[in-house]
């Protein structure tokens, strides 16, 4: 097979890529190794950007998403048993966010894409990228139980976080810097009307705990919980009271239960691989880099990347330039690092640890008090939850 774009991996990053690419009349292979049943029902990431529903949009994925997606104009804060709201478009100049669950997101652009084309071969599991620094590189793959090729332009590494993208990397080309944290996140799907407006991030004695939703009745929560934890330790009752602990408040406010119907654990970490290309394969999303979850940043940064992978291979394509390509990893790492740190400030804000002590509490404190106490701070995080500028 023969391709101008192979993409590997069709999660957002490479299935958004794949429609933009399609309306920019690039062609273009989607490599997925799992089945589109999974990828369509895989539990991750809710919150979006305003630039990511623009991005949806650009791509022709928008309709449901306007449809059902609810559109937030703020969080709440909650420490020390009192409830703070961080209000965004007062904040922000008028910005907000939508919640819209990843699950949605990949099965409006899979439908599209198989509606539409370009071709998205499930079940199909890149093995290697041979020759990423020559003109024509090409992806092994096995798919219905036979090795086969594709022969590329470019390859888009779009495989997350354990995929073999960035193993095709010789030694040496570049570096790696990471960061893990001593908890992960317990994270419920429950069939019950969410208890709340708009999100709620805890920080309470016990850990932290975050209040999210997916429709006005499917509420979705998380729970800090000690890394390595089995999610056998935590049956439906423990998850409840747990919660229900974490978010209490001094006055009236009652955390309604129902039905668990999803459980997992995920560890978290931070990573950015540096630089994002090498030759002519380009990582995008979380095969080049992934963030703790607090704030939200993971699939938003993805769909950053891509917009100016797609940018840079329109520009080519159209006129021949190869400057946005040329400098794709410094346009996207500036941003990049603005999310791990931020996604590290709210991590570290946040959450309890076993090794910290009377001080550390303080100074946690001290940190929500100052922004909730004051418009500046307040106004810095409103900034960053709804979406930094784009690359491009
Ligand atoms: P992935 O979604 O990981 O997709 C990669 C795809 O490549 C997969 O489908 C995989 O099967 C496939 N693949 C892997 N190896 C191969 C191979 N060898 N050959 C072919 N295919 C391969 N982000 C936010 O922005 N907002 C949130 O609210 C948020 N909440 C989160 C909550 C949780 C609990 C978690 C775990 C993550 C959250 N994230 C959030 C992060 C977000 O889910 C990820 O950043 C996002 O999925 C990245 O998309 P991606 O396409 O880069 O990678
Ligand atoms: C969700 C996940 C997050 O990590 C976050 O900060 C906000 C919302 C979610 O899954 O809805």
């Amino acid at each position: 097979m023969r391709t101008t774009v192979g993409i590997i991996g069709g999660g957002p990053a490479g299935l958004l890529l794949a429609r933009l690419l399609h309306r920019a009349g690039i062609d273009c292979v989607v490599l997925e190794s799992r089945s589109r049943e999974y990828v369509e029902h895989r539990q991750r990431a809710g919150m979006l950007e305003q630039g990511t529903v623009d991005a949806l949009h650009e791509a022709g994925a928008g309709e449901r998403l306007d449809a059902e997606g609810l559109v937030h104009h703020g969080i709440e804060l909650r420490f020390d048993r009192e409830r703070h709201r961080v209000d965004f478009p007062s904040l922000t100049g008028g910005r907000t966010v939508t919640i819209y669950a990843q699950t949605e997101i990949v099965k409006d652009l899979v439908a599209l894409q198989l509606a539409e084309g370009p071709p998205l071969l499930f079940g199909a599991e890149a093995l290697a990228v041979e020759k990423p620094e020559s003109a024509s590189p090409v992806v092994r793959f096995r798919h219905e139980g036979r090795e086969r090729t594709l022969t590329c332009d470019w390859v888009a590494g779009c495989d997350g976080f354990h995929g073999i993208s960035r193993d095709v990397l010789p030694a040496g080309a570049g570096r790696s810097y990471a960061r893990s944290y001593p908890y992960a996140w317990l994270g419920v799907l429950a069939e019950v009307a969410p208890s709340c407006e708009e999100l709620i991030y805890a920080r309470s004695e016990r850990g932290f705990a975050l209040h999210s939703m997916r429709s006005p009745s499917v509420s979705r929560l998380y729970l800090q919980v000690p890394e390595g934890t089995d999610v056998r330790d935590w049956p439906d009752d423990r998850i409840w009271d747990e919660l229900a602990a974490r978010f209490a408040v001094d006055g009236d406010w009652t955390l309604q239960r129902g039905p668990v119907t999803a459980k997992s654990v995920t560890p978290m970490r931070a990573f950015v691989h540096e630089p994002m290309r090498h030759g002519r394969l380009l990582l995008a999303g979380d095969a080049a880099h992934i963030v703790p979850p607090t704030g939200a940043k993971g699939l938003n940064l993805a769909v950053s990347d891509v917009r100016v992978l797609a940018r840079g291979l329109e520009e080519l394509h159209r006129t021949g330039d190869s400057r946005i390509l040329d400098h794709y990893s410094e346009l996207c790492l500036r941003r990049v690092w603005q999310a791990v740190r931020f996604s590290d400030d709210m991590t570290r804000m946040l959450h309890t640890r076993a090794d910290e002590d009377a001080f550390d509490h303080r100074t946690q404190l001290a940190r929500l008090r100052r922004i909730t106490g004051s418009r500046d701070a307040a106004a810095e995080l409103a900034a960053n939850y709804t979406g930094l500028p784009l690359p491009l």
